[in-house]
C-alpha cells in the first residue's frame, strides 16, 4: 500500500510527533473549539430553522441535496415537503447511504450534486448518514483532493459550491452534527479499516435538534447510540486534548445520559428523555474523541457491530489504563456518587468501574465481548483477529491522544481483558 492511501497518523514519524506533543504540560496549551453556527432545539425547531433557510438562500439558490439511509427516506420527504410549502424551497433526495460509510459509495452522491448544483446539503440520519453527507460535500467541492493526508487544520476553502451545510441528527449518539470529523470505512483495505477524515471546514453550519426525528429509534439503536455518546464525554475526559470548554459540556452531558437515557430506552415516547439525550449527545462532541474509539472502531471494522455497543466494550478498559498516570477520573466518580474523601486512588476508581458496568447492564448493553449476541463471537474467532485488531488500533486516530501512551503490547493487553472485561483485570491496567 503506498503512503498515498495511507491516512497521515500512519506515518511513524507524524504519529511520534503528535503523541510527544500530547504530554500533560501541553493541556490548555491550544485546544480549538469548533461548532456549527446555529443549533435549533426543540419542537418547533424544523420549522425555525426552515423559516430561516428561506430568508438565507437567494431566490436562484433554493436548491437543497436532501442525504438520507433508504429506510429514513420518509423523514426526508417530510423536510421536502415542507421546504417546498413554507418557502418555495426546491430540493432532491440522494437515498443511497450505507452503514458506516463505506468509501466506494461516496461517488455516487457526488455525482448528484454535479447534475443538481444543490447550494445547501441537509444530511437528516445517524451518523453513517451525516459522515457520508461530509465527504459527499467536501469530493464535489474538492473533487481531487487526497483525504488521507488532510489535518485538521488545513484550509480547503470549502463552500465555494454549496453554500450550506445542515444536520438533523435521528439518533442521540454520535455527535456527528458538531463534529469536524468524518468516519470513512477504508474499503480499499482488506480487512477494511476505519479512517478518520478530519477538517474543521467539515463542522455542519446549522444544526436542527428535534426530538420528532429520534422518537422512532428501537431501544436497541437508543442503548447503543445513546452509550457512544456517554463514550464520547467519559472517554474525552481522560485524554489530555480535552479542554476546560470540552469538560463543561463532557460533565453535563454525563449527569444527563446517567439520567435520561435509562428513560429513553424503556420508554421511547418519554419525550423529555429523548429531548435530553439529543442535548447530551450534541454536547459531548470535543476536538477528538478518547481512546476507546480507537479499540471500539477497529473492532467493529472487522466484526461489524454496532458503533455505539463497540466503543462501549472498551470504555471501562480506557478509563482504567490512563488512571496509572492521570487523577481525572476523580471528577467521573463524583458524577456517578461516588464518595472520595479519605479513600484510596484504586478503591474509587474499582468504584467508578463497578457503577458503570451496573449503568451498562441496566440498559442491557453487553459488558464484554463474551456478552455480544449479534454477532456472537467466540473466543477463538477473536483471537484469529487480533494480529489486524492490534494493528489497526495502533494506526488509530483516537489512540493519538491517550494521556498515557499506548503501544502494540498494551493494546493486545486491553483486547484480551475486553473479551471478558471482569473488573480484577480492568484494575490490573490501572496497577501495571
Ligand atoms: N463523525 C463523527 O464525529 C462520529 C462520531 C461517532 C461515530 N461516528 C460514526 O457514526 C456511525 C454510527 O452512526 P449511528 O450510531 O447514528 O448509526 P447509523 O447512522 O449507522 O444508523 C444505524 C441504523 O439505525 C437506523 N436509524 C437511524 N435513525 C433512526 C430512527 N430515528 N428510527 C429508526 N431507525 C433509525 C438507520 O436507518 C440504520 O439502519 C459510525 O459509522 C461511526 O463511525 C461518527
Ligand atoms: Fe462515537
Amino acid at each position: 500500500m503506498s503512503s498515498k492511501e495511507k491516512a497521515w497518523y500512519e506515518d511513524e514519524k507524524l504519529k511520534s510527533l503528535y503523541v510527544k506533543a500530547q504530554s500533560n504540560a501541553f493541556r490548555g496549551y491550544t485546544a480549538p473549539v469548533i461548532c456549527p453556527k446555529t443549533t435549533w432545539i426543540g419542537t418547533n425547531s424544523l420549522t425555525d430553522f426552515i423559516n430561516h433557510l428561506g430568508a438565507y438562500l437567494a431566490d436562484d439558490e433554493k436548491r437543497v441535496l436532501i442525504i438520507v439511509d433508504p429506510a429514513l427516506r420518509r423523514m426526508a420527504e417530510k423536510v421536502a415537503d415542507k421546504m417546498r410549502s413554507m418557502k418555495q424551497i426546491d430540493s432532491k433526495i440522494f437515498d443511497q447511504v450505507f452503514p458506516e460509510v463505506p468509501r466506494y459509495s461516496i461517488k455516487d452522491g457526488v455525482k448528484v450534486c454535479e447534475e443538481y448544483e444543490p447550494k445547501t446539503i441537509i444530511a437528516i440520519g445517524g451518523g453513517s448518514t451525516m459522515d457520508t453527507a461530509k465527504m459527499i460535500f467536501l469530493l464535489y467541492e474538492q473533487p481531487n483532493i487526497n483525504f488521507n493526508t488532510m489535518m485538521a487544520p488545513s484550509f480547503l476553502g470549502l463552500r465555494k459550491k454549496v453554500h450550506l451545510f445542515v444536520a438533523i441528527p435521528t439518533t442521540s449518539g454520535t455527535g456527528s452534527e458538531a463534529t469536524f470529523v468524518s468516519v470513512v470505512t477504508d474499503t480499499n483495505r482488506d480487512p477494511p479499516k476505519k479512517t478518520s477524515v478530519v477538517l474543521y471546514e467539515l463542522c455542519p453550519d446549522f444544526v436542527v435538534l428535534n426530538p420528532d426525528f429520534v422518537k422512532n429509534m428501537p431501544p436497541w439503536l437508543t442503548m447503543g447510540t445513546g452509550m457512544d455518546a456517554l463514550a464520547h464525554s467519559m472517554g474525552t475526559y481522560m485524554i489530555i486534548m480535552s479542554s476546560f470548554y470540552n469538560d463543561m459540556h463532557n460533565q453535563k452531558a454525563i449527569e444527563l445520559i446517567l439520567k435520561y437515557l435509562p428513560r429513553a430506552v424503556k420508554r421511547g415516547n418519554d419525550m423529555e428523555a429523548r429531548e435530553k439525550m439529543q442535548i447530551a449527545a450534541w454536547l459531548a462532541t470535543s476536538s477528538i474523541a478518547g481512546i476507546e474509539h480507537g479499540f471500539g472502531q477497529s473492532f467493529g471494522a472487522i466484526f461489524h457491530v454496532h458503533h455505539g455497543i463497540c466503543v462501549a466494550l472498551f470504555l471501562c478498559a480506557s478509563i482504567a489504563y490512563q488512571s496509572k498516570v492521570t487523577n481525572r477520573f476523580y471528577d467521573l466518580a463524583k458524577l456517578f456518587k461516588i464518595k472520595r474523601s479519605g479513600r484510596q486512588k484504586d478503591e474509587i476508581l474499582r468504584e467508578l468501574l463497578e457503577k458503570l458496568q451496573d449503568f451498562m447492564k441496566s440498559i442491557e448493553c453487553p459488558l464484554c465481548i463474551e456478552e455480544l449476541k449479534d454477532p456472537a463471537i467466540s473466543y477463538d474467532e477473536y483471537m484469529a483477529k487480533m494480529e489486524h485488531l492490534i494493528e489497526y488500533c495502533f494506526n488509530d486516530y483516537c489512540t493519538l491522544s491517550s494521556t498515557r501512551p499506548l503501544n502494540k503490547k498494551s493494546i493486545k493487553k486491553i483486547f484480551e481483558i475486553a473479551y471478558k472485561n471482569k473488573i480484577d483485570d480492568l484494575m490490573e491496567l490501572h496497577y501495571k
